[in-house]
């Protein structure tokens, strides 16, 4: 299949067919956001699916019985994919969701409600690679070609869900105030309780010592990797493969230094930093 005839346009984005549709997309417009939903939102391979795992054990006080027995894509679905119409009805409150949406798509309900968003950042080096390596699994994608080729792809935002620039930069401008919080994946491979307290307290969970150890525990990489319904193991080789790359892949800081050259070390941090120059806010790490 050519590579446009796996994606669709929304706003100048390529999106995914296997997961969006012309109706999901409308879906979303309609959606109505409770003061309770919860909201994750990354650009995609930033912790997407960690985020899935955390959450609702968050919002449940630490019951494990969703991440054992509901696909990540059903118990915290993507406010933006198919799956989202089917489940709604039987999400628990208050409702887990994910998205890759830039904030000017967010619906007007989301803008009216006070649902609480937690924007989750990952390095774009890290990123990129991570991407890569996506592209070599997903059936669904089209082939990355060389790492030089989609970093290429990636720093002109050929790619889903655009510029990587853009989506940051969209949500650090909002008019959120304390309804939106800011992690670094970084943060969360560093210490997890750590950042899991900093995510209950914004939540207003008040979840003991015990509790937010279990849910680590729990949302390592490595209980993540053998959960099934964490692991994309239920999908069809044909759309996932994970013997071409697993999706839990290596859940590292830092595996850009084992993919870059030099000369693309300098290229991208030049795309990149040249994007972001006349921003207010400064990255959280160096790039
Ligand atoms: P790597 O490919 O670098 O391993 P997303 O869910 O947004 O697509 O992001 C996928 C990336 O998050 C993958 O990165 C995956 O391994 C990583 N990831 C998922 N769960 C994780 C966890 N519990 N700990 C660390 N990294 C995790």
């Amino acid at each position: 299949m050519a590579s446009e005839e796996m994606y669709l346009q929304y706003h100048g984005l390529l999106l995914p067919k296997e997961t969006h549709s012309p109706e999901s997309l409308k879906f979303v417009r309609k959606y109505t956001f409770s003061d309770s939903d919860v909201l994750a939102v990354t650009y995609p391979k930033s912790g997407t699916i960690w985020m899935q795992e955390i959450l609702p054990l968050l919002l449940n006080g630490g019951d494990l019985r969703p991440i054992h027995t509901i696909p990540n894509w059903d118990r915290a679905p993507w406010l933006e994919e198919t799956r989202l119409a089917v489940v709604v009805d039987q999400l628990p409150s208050p409702r887990a969701l994910v998205s890759h949406l830039p904030y000017h798509l967010m619906p007007p309900s989301f803008l009216a409600s006070k649902a609480k968003v937690i924007y989750v950042m990952r390095n774009p080096k890290d990123v990129v690679v991570s991407s890569y390596y996506f592209h070599q699994m997903a059936g669904f994608l089209p082939d990355p070609g060389t790492f030089e080729e989609f970093m290429e792809k990636f720093l002109e935002g050929r790619v889903l869900f655009g510029k990587w620039t853009d989506h940051v930069k969209s949500w650090k401008h909002t008019e959120l105030g304390d309804r939106i919080m800011y992690i670094t994946y970084e943060e969360m491979v560093q210490d997890l309780p750590a950042a899991l307290r900093r995510m209950s307290d914004f939540l207003g969970r008040n979840l003991s010592e015990e509790v937010i150890e279990k849910i680590a525990e729990n949302c390592s990489f490595e209980t993540m990797k053998t959960n099934t319904m964490s692991n994309f193991s239920l999908i069809p080789k044909v759309l996932m493969d994970d013997n071409k790359s697993p999706f839990l892949r290596k859940g590292v800081v830092g595996d850009w230094k084992n993919h870059f050259s030099s000369e693309q070390l300098t290229r991208f941090i030049s795309v990149i930093s040249k994007e972001l120059e006349n921003e207010s806010f400064s990255l959280p790490w160096s790039l």
